[in-house]
């Protein structure tokens, strides 16, 4: 959706995939190579998305948001995000690196609640919020492994204690995207040490923008 040196990237994954580490990587690598970077999230990129996310993962008096509200309130803290933190980042000229974004919503509730790809698509679509990344980056690791992980540092989300099932739904709702938007979104293999993740990540960076990026850059 840009034209010129800066762009926007997102990286997505189930939880546990090794997102945040990898997007600390593009961040020393892209400031390496003398870029100004934007590093944000979904949900809660903004003050307003701040309170949406405690609002679907704690609710509110013990009231946790049922499977369209919890929708809706993703969707809400994206047009926040995108209109005061993505579109002013990009025409500032740097690159907004995003943890999640769309894609997220298509898996997690599209696919794995099963409310549907296509009418999630179609509320995006019916409120602007319908801008894909120039580049996802989707890391994929066996929900198994990505369990164990955050069991080791003791970070179990709300989505996990759903269970490894949820995650299998996942990771199958980002397959499906994969087929179907698959000139915008990536697959990377997050197995093997986060250096080893981050050489496939610079490979794929550097066939994505040969013009910006050089290919001796590293982090
Ligand atoms: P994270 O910020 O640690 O990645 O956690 C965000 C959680 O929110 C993660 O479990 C995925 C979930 N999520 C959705 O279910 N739908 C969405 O649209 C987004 C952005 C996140």
């Amino acid at each position: 959706m840009t034209p010129d040196h800066n762009h926007y990237i997102a990286v997505e994954g189930i939880d546990g995939a090794g997102k945040s580490t990898q997007l600390s990587y593009i961040t020393t690598y892209l400031r390496d190579q003398g870029f100004s970077v934007c590093l944000t999230r979904e949900p809660g990129g903004t003050p307003l998305g701040e309170v949406f996310r405690r609002l679907i993962f704690e609710g509110v008096r013990g009231h946790i948001p049922g499977p369209y509200t919890e929708t809706l309130l993703y969707v809400a803290d994206r047009i926040e995000h995108l209109r005061r933190v993505v579109f002013s980042a990009l025409e500032s000229g740097s690159w907004v690196l995003s943890d999640r974004c769309l894609f997220s919503t298509l898996a997690y509730q599209g696919y794995a609640r099963g409310l549907g790809i296509d009418r999630l698509i179609e509320i995006h679509k019916a409120v602007d919020a319908w801008v894909l990344p120039d580049l996802t980056l989707y890391f994929d690791v066996e929900p198994s492994v990505s369990l164990q992980r955050k069991e080791q540092t003791n970070e179990i989300t709300r989505f996990e204690r759903e269970g490894l099932e949820f995650m299998v739904r996942v990771r199958e709702g980002y397959q499906v995207l994969l087929e179907r938007l698959s000139q915008y979104i990536v697959r990377v293999d997050a197995k093997g040490s986060s250096e080893e993740v981050f050489e496939r990540v610079r490979t794929v960076l550097v066939r994505k923008f040969p013009c910006c990026l050089n290919e001796e850059g590293g982090a």
